[in-house]
């Protein structure tokens, strides 16, 4: 037995919410329960093969078996400015512009630790992925959430933060399509923000994981580096985990700003030491030759999303339709909070479900469905959830 006591930081901290909702699912199938996991976002598919043959083939190379840079190499940062100019028609420079990243959640963690001072205050943009806050506490600051609600689309209500607010204020985090309701930002709300952001000079997080599971291709998600004035406040975090099913893989960047990316990047020097050269050399791949493939996976999730929509309108489950990423944000049924009635779906049906309370108090009302399983999976949850 050890008397060894943790940090306040983390003995104050709730459960991680991902981590809590797989030990809930262990201690139910433990039970013998047969278990339908639509609480991740974590894609079910495969990466796509000529990856991992260029992942292979990366492998062999001795050069690739030491140390990698800190920032990323050349030719990876160069195919995330390449994509980012092919896909959003925005021009980066890949040495000063482009960081690569051991996931975004990495980046994400780290950023604050770069510009919060203890006692600074970060907006949050909430229900949010709740590594926001994390951040952003384990920096010594303090989070103020902005609430994301339904009849605003959940944008932020810009006008609704006050000036003092602003002032205050170090950083703001945004997520569009936003992760959990499945919002996309408007090119006029990203505009009025960066406006916002540059009068009070406050740095704007963009976590745009997501932009590349849309389902209307006249209408994609937006990178905020398209509107005028981004690169003097913003930051933005995006991942090839979710474009091309490599969660696992542990490959991001953050582009943007250059005093920002260098920020980054100065903590990441100290603390880690980039990511395995040949998963960077398959990244490279992903981002030259992926969209194909990537063109594929948003057919899929798009029979996904409309079979879960039918299935829930037919069992009288409100939900909103997204038009982008992978995630059906869904009202609670009367009577229930959202963690009473994920707790009992799962001991009752063994579907796991995210509730939206887990992404702060805004969420409470809603849960979540990843449409990360096939098809009849999918169909079979959601009739489980019926008989309840
Ligand atoms: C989620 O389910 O919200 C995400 O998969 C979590 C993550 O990307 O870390």
């Amino acid at each position: 037995m050890s008397d060894f006591k943790l940090a306040d930081r983390l003995s104050t901290l709730p459960p991680y919410l991902f981590a809590a909702i797989d030990k809930a699912k262990a201690e139910v199938a433990a039970q013998g329960m047969d278990i339908i996991s639509l609480g991740i976002g974590d894609p079910d598919l495969p990466t796509p093969n000529f990856i991992i043959e260029a992942l292979h083939e990366a492998a062999k190379k001795p050069v690739n078996h030491q140390y990698p840079s800190y920032v990323g190499m050349l030719g990876f940062r160069q195919a995330v400015a390449d994509w980012y100019k092919e896909r959003f028609n925005v021009d980066l420079d890949a040495e000063k512009e482009v960081v690569s990243l051991i996931g975004s959640k990495e980046g994400i963690a780290h950023f604050p630790l770069a510009y919060i001072n203890p006692g600074d205050i970060a907006l949050i943009a909430t229900p949010n992925y709740p590594v926001y806050g994390i951040a952003t506490s384990f920096a010594g600051g303090q989070a103020e959430y902005l609430p994301l609600l339904e009849e605003n689309d959940f944008l932020i209500d810009l006008d609704a933060v006050s000036d003092d607010m602003w002032a205050k204020a170090k950083m703001i985090f945004v997520c569009y399509p936003n992760n959990p309701t499945a919002a996309t930002a408007t090119k006029e709300f990203y505009e009025r923000l960066i406006e916002k952001a540059r009068e009070f000079n406050v740095i704007v997080v963009s976590d745009a994981a997501y932009t590349e599971i849309y389902y209307d291709s006249e209408n994609k998600p937006l990178s905020i580096f398209e509107c005028e004035g981004a690169k003097d406040v913003c930051i933005e975090f995006h991942s090839l985990s979710k474009t091309y099913n490599m969660t696992g893989w542990r490959v991001g960047m953050a582009v943007g700003n250059s005093d920002l990316i260098a920020g980054l990047g100065k903590i990441k020097e100290n603390v880690d030491s980039g990511i395995f050269q040949a998963v960077q050399e398959a990244g490279i791949a992903a981002l030259k030759q992926g969209e194909p493939y990537a063109e594929q996976f948003r057919a899929i999730y798009k029979e996904r999303r409309d079979v879960v929509s039918a299935a829930l309108t037919k069992i009288g489950i409100k939900h909103r339709v997204p038009d982008a990423a992978f995630y059906m944000w869904c009202h609670t049924p009367e009577g229930y909070t959202s963690s009473e009635f994920v707790t009992n779906v799962l001991k009752q049906t063994g579907v796991v479900l995210t509730p939206g309370q887990g992404f702060g108090a805004p969420g409470e009302g809603y849960f979540r469905i990843s449409l990360t399983v096939n098809n009849d999976l999918l169909e079979e949850a959601v009739s489980r959830i019926s008989k309840l």
